[in-house]
């Protein structure tokens, strides 16, 4: 079958704020750019970012990057490779201005700087008092951010197009990527992208699990994407449980509304974070709060009929603060749990929100994949950046508000890169047609009818699975049984159905495609998680509760083929400034 193509200098799989940075870098500098979404751009995960991008203004309170720096290595639980971290936080403050010169619409203070709101895990002079880091435009950051930058790209020609579904990667003999076969979704018409060089932005998996803050599209396909293409996934059992989603329902409270001042209290109504960290209280970094919530909870501390959730305060910062800095926030509770947070605590609990491990590269958004003795090879033509990355600024959790920052950093940066390797590579190779082939027999697979199971039901029961033998703690027994579960599951998937529904659209189709890249990244995370024997940041295992710096300051990379795993070792030396080694890690 003759299939359609379409020649760009640069392919952008995503349009979160991390293709869209990427994309914007790009076609400012006159190449010629694709960016493929599977939803319209604006409706990326990116719109959901709440509380605020971190950098250090020092419009607030004092603050320079260096310790904007150490509270990152801290709160990576010194995972995170520190050349990235430095080049992170040094370029933060440039790019937050850049946003706000591009047109992001952040709140002000009095004296019309930008407003900037405390969060987890933020300290002044490494390790003392608490900082004010975060830029907000009140709590509707990342949807001021995404818009901001979609419509610069409009203004930049970047090319859009919008409700295609990348299947996989087209990738040559030599290793080259070439692009990438999508799908119209309307039409069910492939189209192979052809491009010099090709960004995963594609964000994270949080779909993974039931009890979760993310949007239903985020269900891994990069990251899955590069696992068919023989890449190995960095760091993937440390996957972060926000701690305040709606109890029950998972919508995300933000962090920001304790960095206002609101506090979590538990069953008997005590302020149970004093206990867990005495200095930082409710804005200790989020695996510890998330840690702290469940302990309340199972140790039979909890609020409600079923004990089953604590409680966020925030009646007392009164109704003109809530309405000016958490609106949001109050929308959200009055729709969906039917009162007003200036009048009633909204009950909490940890919930799935963000992929710490991802495609490992480098910080300028090359993939780098271990070969021979060097772990650290770039794959010609392929970039990643974002959640669906792991570079790796965020270690073994993330601080919030380090999301967004990451997103414009690595967005520009790598499209920085991409520059300089068009200037080098400025033809198009052959078309590699076996891989052509290999990524239209993916498509071909859900073509059949007939009796199966239906993938709706297989998803949801991947989501239990997850949240059963690969949440909050582990141990080796109950991760044992969740890799076999999540085995057992991915066999029955290539006999599923596209089932449920009198009529078949082409989203079901899409939906069974989500399917197979959730359960490659299931697979990954939980054997992942089995095979880090220690507890460190978001990993806790009961079985190994200490964190083993001599065995484990590695990170680990999974491969698909035959759940294969290696480890390689952390970059603790930064660019320019001393390395923070590692120590107790205490709020
Ligand atoms: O709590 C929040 O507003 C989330 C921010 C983040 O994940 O960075």
């Amino acid at each position: 079958m003759a299939i359609a193509v379409r020649k760009f200098d640069a392919l952008v799989i995503g349009a979160g704020g991390g293709g869209l940075r990427a994309a914007l870098q790009l076609s400012n500098a006159e190449a010629n750019v694709a960016v493929v979404s599977k939803v319209f751009p604006t409706r990326s995960h990116t719109v959901a970012a709440q509380g605020g991008v971190n950098a250090a203004l020092a419009n607030v309170l004092p603050d320079n990057w260096h310790w904007h720096m150490y509270d990152t290595v801290k709160g990576s639980d010194y995972l995170g490779d520190q050349d990235a971290i430095e080049y992170m936080c040094r370029a933060a403050s440039h790019l937050v201005i850049e946003l706000e010169h591009a047109g992001v619409p952040f709140s002000r203070l009095d004296n019309g700087k930008i407003y900037q709101r405390p969060f987890g895990g933020q300290s002044q002079n490494f390790g003392g008092d608490q900082a004010a880091r975060t830029c907000a435009a009140a709590d509707r950051t990342g949807h001021a951010i995404l818009h901001t930058l979609y419509q610069q790209n409009i203004r930049a020609k970047t090319h859009f197009f919008d409700e295609f579904f990348a299947i996989d990667l087209i990738r040559d003999e030599e290793g080259y990527v070439l692009g990438a076969l999508v799908l119209e979704i309307e039409t069910g018409e492939p189209l192979f992208i052809e491009a010099k060089t090709t960004l995963i932005a594609t964000g994270g998996a949080g779909q993974l699990f039931r009890t979760n803050t993310n949007a239903r599209i985020n269900t891994g396909d990069g990251m899955a994407m590069a696992l068919r293409a023989g890449i190995p996934l960095q760091d993937m059992e440390f996957f972060q449980f926000h701690p305040t989603g709606i109890a029950g329902k998972g919508m995300l409270i933000t962090e920001g509304a304790r960095g206002e001042g609101g506090y979590l209290v538990n069953g008997n109504g005590e302020r149970f974070m004093e206990r867990y960290a005495p200095n930082a209280k409710d804005l200790a970094s989020r695996d510890v709060v998330s840690r702290a919530i469940y302990l309340e909870v199972h140790e039979g501390r909890g609020c409600g009929p079923q004990k089953d959730h604590v409680l966020l305060k925030l009646e007392h910062l009164g109704e003109e603060v809530i309405a000016k800095r958490l609106p949001g926030i109050r929308d959200m509770v009055k729709t969906f749990l039917h009162f007003d947070p200036v009048n009633e605590p909204i009950p909490v609990y940890p919930t799935a929100h963000y992929t710490m491990g991802g495609i490992p590269t480098n910080r300028h958004g090359q993939v780098v994949v271990p070969e021979g003795n060097s772990p650290e090879q770039a794959i010609p033509g392929l970039y990643a950046v974002g959640e669906c990355a792991c570079v790796s600024v965020h270690g073994a959790n993330r601080l919030g508000g380090n999301s967004l920052l990451d997103i414009v950093v690595f967005g520009r940066a790598a499209g920085n890169h991409i520059s300089d390797y068009l200037k080098q590579n400025r033809y198009h190779r052959p078309k590699p047609q076996a891989s052509i082939d290999r990524a239209m027999a993916r498509l071909a697979r859900w073509d059949r009818q007939g009796e199966g199971e239906s993938i709706y039901a297989l998803r949801d029961e991947l989501k239990l699975i997850m949240e059963k033998y690969c949440g909050v703690f582990r141990n080796r027994e109950i991760l044992t049984e969740g890799v076999a579960k999540v085995q057992e599951l991915a066999r029955r998937v290539p006999e599923a159905l596209i089932k449920d529904h009198s009529k078949v659209f082409n989203t079901n189709r899409i939906e069974a495609l989500e399917l197979e890249n959730l359960v490659e990244l299931g697979l990954a995370t939980v054997t992942s998680a089995l095979a880090r024997q220690e507890s460190r940041g978001a990993h806790s295992r009961t079985d190994y509760p200490q964190r083993d710096d001599l065995n484990w300051l590695k990170h680990s990379l999974y491969f698909r083929e035959g759940g294969r795993m290696d480890f390689k070792p952390v970059r603790m030396k930064p660019l320019t400034v001393e390395s923070f080694p590692p120590k107790a890690r205490v709020y």
